[in-house]
């Protein structure tokens, strides 16, 4: 049984050690101290992930970054302009986080969040808290306290309900470790953005599955039906069973019956907010999603590369 828990009852579990889900405005993410390897144990061990994919940590200010990791010029520009928001950077770590959190990488990511309720916890209990999406290893993100409850309650100290989210895919990752800066996973920050206040073209280098590309995995997000990605509607056959469900973006013409469009207006950020949710309602009705590509712009890479993951299935 799904335990909901105010952000006050939230605090206290995590200041002794528990593991709490709680709102961000990307996705839902599974919450602990970070300084507590117990507690951090903890959330690998309730999703099922694997020791070598490096986990995210949230703390509510700039300040608190340079408490963990070592910011430079680039990052704090970033910081600057994006946060609190979808944005996590990839920083040198100071010695604080034990490697656990970090996969013994001496690299951190960090993020500032924007949803309110996540800051009032992050202020509150004044943990940096480490936090994957809410979801088994694998499996689409949680974008409501539902879906966390439908896939982890069991598993979990506690669930904060913070309403849906409001971005809807996770956060874009950039490294700035090295000399070359990098995204390492397109997300809810618009890489035109990111490239307007670096001065320079940004290289994206987010499939692999190697272990220095840490949770980079191809196969990922399986919403439960086999997802097909297609450059275009005309590649779709035109007699779909009461199998099949068709994914469209933008102002398109019905083509199917099973017809379901995450933005009708073409708007990208909806269609992001849309994307988890759809998915996995359809993956509950489906065995088959047919999902037309979105342009590569703004937000449509985030979603085209959700999608291109999900459709991966080993
Ligand atoms: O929007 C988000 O980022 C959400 C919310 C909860 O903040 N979090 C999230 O966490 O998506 P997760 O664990 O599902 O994805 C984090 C990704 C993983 O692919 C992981 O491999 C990568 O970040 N990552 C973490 N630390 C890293 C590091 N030091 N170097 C490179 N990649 C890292
Ligand atoms: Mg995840």
């Amino acid at each position: 049984m799904a335990n909901f828990c105010s952000v006050s009852q939230a605090v206290d579990l995590l200041l002794s050690g528990g593991i709490v889900a709680l709102p961000t405005e990307t996705v839902y993410g599974l919450g602990a101290d970070a300084t507590n390897e117990s507690a951090v144990a903890k959330i690998f061990e309730a999703k099922n992930r694997p020791a070598f994919d490096p986990l995210i940590v949230h703390v509510p200010s700039i300040d608190a970054v340079k408490e963990i990791a070592e910011l430079d010029e680039r990052a704090e520009a970033l910081l600057l302009a994006f946060s609190p928001g979808p944005l996590t950077v990839v920083l040198k770590k100071k010695n604080i986080i034990p490697d656990l959190v970090t996969s013994g990488h001496p690299t951190v990511a960090v993020r500032i969040p924007g949803h309110p309720v996540m800051l009032e916890v992050l202020n509150k209990s004044g943990l940096f808290i480490a936090a994957p999406s809410a979801n088994p290893f694998g499996y689409t993100s949680p974008t409501t306290a539902g879906h966390v409850a439908d896939q982890l309650g069991d598993k979990i100290d506690g669930i904060v309900d913070g309403g849906p989210c409001q971005v809807g895919v996770e956060s874009t990752i950039v490294d700035l470790s090295g000399e070359q800066p990098k995204v390492l996973r397109l997300g809810g920050m618009a890489l035109e953005q990111l490239e307007l206040v670096l001065g320079a073209a940004l290289p994206v280098q987010t499939s692999s599955s190697k272990p220095n590309a840490p949770g980079m995995l191809s196969a990922h997000y399986n919403p439960g039906a086999k997802v097909i990605l297609v450059e275009s509607a005309d590649e779709i056959p035109k007699d779909l069973g009461s199998e099949c469900a068709v994914l469209v973006f933008g102002e398109v013409r019905m083509l199917h019956s099973q017809q379901y469009n995450l933005s009708p207006t073409g708007d990208f950020q909806e269609a992001a907010r849309n994307l988890f949710k759809l998915l996995r309602s359809l993956g509950k009705r489906y065995t088959k999603i047919f999902a037309v590509k979105l342009p590569e712009v703004s937000l449509g890479r985030a979603v085209n590369d959700r999608l291109k993951r999900a459709s991966v299935t080993s």
